[in-house]
């Protein structure tokens, strides 16, 4: 797949039953475990506490997505999860995305923004941080094959 140009405007919208081939095939592409399943990525599709964000770039229609969960009762949002394709990395996607995830969770009034990220993985963590995410807690062993997480969260402003 071309990556977008650099000039290309990117934009975020929600994702469809039609984005179900790509987001399953992204989400191989980007984890080795932990993975979403298409029944998972079906339920959260329809579902009120999950929003599903795709983002297209002029006629490049599948670049990326974000998972953000909400939970009754709680003001904490959760991005689950944040992937680009893999040619069209370095180029702002990530960046729109995670904009569009803070702006979302603003939306519902929720008073913070929290992630976990394998604590070997830099170039998120560096979007994360460039965007005023803070450092809150390490989770030993907490993904699948055994490596740690960070805690972020990034306060929202109302
Ligand atoms: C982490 C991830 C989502 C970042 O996505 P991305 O689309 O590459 O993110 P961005 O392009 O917005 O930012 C990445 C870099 O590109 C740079 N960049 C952003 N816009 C740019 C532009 N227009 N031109 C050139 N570089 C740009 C950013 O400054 C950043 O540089 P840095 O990492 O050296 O600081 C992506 O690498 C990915 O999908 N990884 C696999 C899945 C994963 O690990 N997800 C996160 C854990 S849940």
């Amino acid at each position: 797949m071309k990556p977008p140009p650099a000039s290309a405007t990117v934009r975020v919208r929600r994702a469809d039953n039609t984005d179900l081939d790509d987001l399953i095939a992204l989400e191989q592409r980007s984890f080795d475990s932990d993975r979403l399943s298409r029944a998972q990525y079906r339920r959260h599709l329809d579902s009120a506490s999950a929003l599903v964000l795709v983002a297209s770039a002029n006629h490049r229609h599948f670049l990326g997505t974000a998972v953000l969960f909400f939970r009754k009762g709680s003001t904490i949002a959760r991005l689950y999860s944040l992937a680009t394709q893999p040619a069209a990395r370095g180029k702002g996607v990530g960046s729109s995305l995670l904009q569009a995830a803070i702006r979302a969770a603003t939306d519902r009034h929720c008073r913070a923004l929290r992630l976990e990220v394998r604590t070997d993985n830099a170039s998120a963590i560096r979007l994360y941080e460039q965007l005023a995410f803070r450092r809150i807690g390490q989770l030993p062993q907490y993904y699948q094959d055994g490596m740690d997480a960070w805690r972020y969260e990034k306060t929202l402003a109302h």
